[in-house]
């Protein structure tokens, strides 16, 4: 059986710089609040018309296969992960398929929000095990500017997000030291509806035992998945019980870090980088202190970036690699826990 490599990684982030102090342009915010309680000082947002989660997807793909000595034509197949498609469906993965010119391969969408990347690349790393393919190209990428409450009303979830765009080429190789050594995969359904957007969808208040999730018109068939009631009350926006969330993220990463280590024998002191989703940057820094780990061995730029999601590991996993950060045989434990709750590891030697 073959270990997987990363042989090329690519990053993209819009030009547009949003600060905390542009934000109070549409909400009762601040910098102070914003900063003390997630590490925020700006995110990028796209541009409204000219980008798309895909798009960003694009560029970031461009730069991991130049990185592999690739061509998107030597591509055999793709795993795309995003909460923010273009589309409701299709998914993201045909339209990058499109955009590259690829041949007609196999693309598979994972909507697994913040947990998304370490979702695809262990999916990528089973085909590559199995001999089935020779170079995946994996992405992660978000436009969450385009489906946040700007308003006041929606300020504890809009001002933590922002849009961006990772990928990475995965390659077979035979040295099973190198490449990804375990991925460790995780969900607990129970607490779904405490970070999710429920609408449009087919839920019809189902889960929601008397609350209404959504607001939908009397009609025999239809008019329930996305009706005018639902937008006029807002409903079509992501809701987050913050400390319910923080609560959670902190007892679950250091779980599925130390999980990735024990299976392969291995301890913290051995790490050379932790790159955690950049959820937040105080729950970084709670993971960092439960786990011993010294500043060097944890890797964060929330502060830049704001929370991108499904793009957030491959894009500090980029920014760390293109700093010198991270090395021939340094061992990288990427961790991510989100909407769900979903929370994955993927522990690799570089
Ligand atoms: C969202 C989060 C930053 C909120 O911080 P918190 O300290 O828990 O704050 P709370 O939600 O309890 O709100 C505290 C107060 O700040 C207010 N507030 C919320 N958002 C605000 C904002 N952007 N600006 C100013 N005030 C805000 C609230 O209305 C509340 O006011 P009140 O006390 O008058 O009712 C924090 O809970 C968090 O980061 N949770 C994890 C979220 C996360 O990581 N999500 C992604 C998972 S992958």
């Amino acid at each position: 059986m073959f270990h997987s490599k990363i042989a090329g990684i690519g990053m993209y982030v819009p030009k547009n710089v949003v600060t905390n102090n542009d934000l109070k342009k549409y909400m009762d915010t601040s910098d102070e609040w914003i900063q003390e309680r997630t590490g925020i000082k700006e995110r990028r947002f796209a541009h409204r018309t000219e980008e798309t989660t895909t798009t960003m997807g694009v560029e970031a793909s461009k730069i991991a296969i130049e990185r592999a000595g690739l061509t998107p034509q030597d591509i055999d197949f793709i795993v795309f992960a995003t909460l923010s498609p273009d589309y409701y469906f299709p998914g993201c993965g045909v339209l990058l398929q499109r955009a590259l010119q690829m041949k007609s391969v196999g693309a598979l969408d994972v909507r697994n929000q913040c947990s998304g990347f370490v979702y695809a690349l262990s999916v990528a790393d089973q085909f590559i095990k199995t001999g089935m393919y020779k170079n995946i190209l994996v992405v992660g990428a978000e436009k969450h500017s385009f489906g946040l409450d700007f308003s006041t009303r929606g300020r504890n979830v809009s001002v933590i997000f922002g849009d961006g765009a990772g990928a990475v080429v995965l390659q077979p190789t035979e040295d099973s030291n190198k490449g990804i050594l375990s991925t460790h995969l995780h969900s607990d359904g129970n607490n779904a509806e405490i970070l999710a957007m429920y609408n449009p969808g087919t839920h019809a208040n189902h889960w929601s035992k008397g609350q209404q999730l959504a607001d939908f018109d009397e009609a025999e068939l239809g008019e329930m998945f996305m009706s005018h009631d639902m937008i006029d009350k807002a409903q079509n926006f992501p809701n987050m019980d913050g400390p319910a969330v923080f609560k959670v993220a902190v007892e679950k990463f250091p779980e599925v870090i130390l999980e990735s280590l024990k299976t392969n024998g291995l301890q913290t002191s051995d790490l050379k980088l932790l790159i955690p989703h950049q959820a937040n940057l105080r729950i970084s820094q709670f993971v960092q202190h439960k786990l011993k780990l010294r500043d060097d061995q944890v890797y964060n730029n929330i502060q830049k970036y704001g929370n991108t999601t499904a793009a957030s590991i491959p894009i500090a996993l980029c920014e760390a690699w293109e700093e010198g950060k991270v090395s021939d045989d340094d061992l990288v434990c990427l961790a991510a826990f989100g909407s769900g709750f979903t929370w994955a590891s993927a522990l690799l030697r570089w």
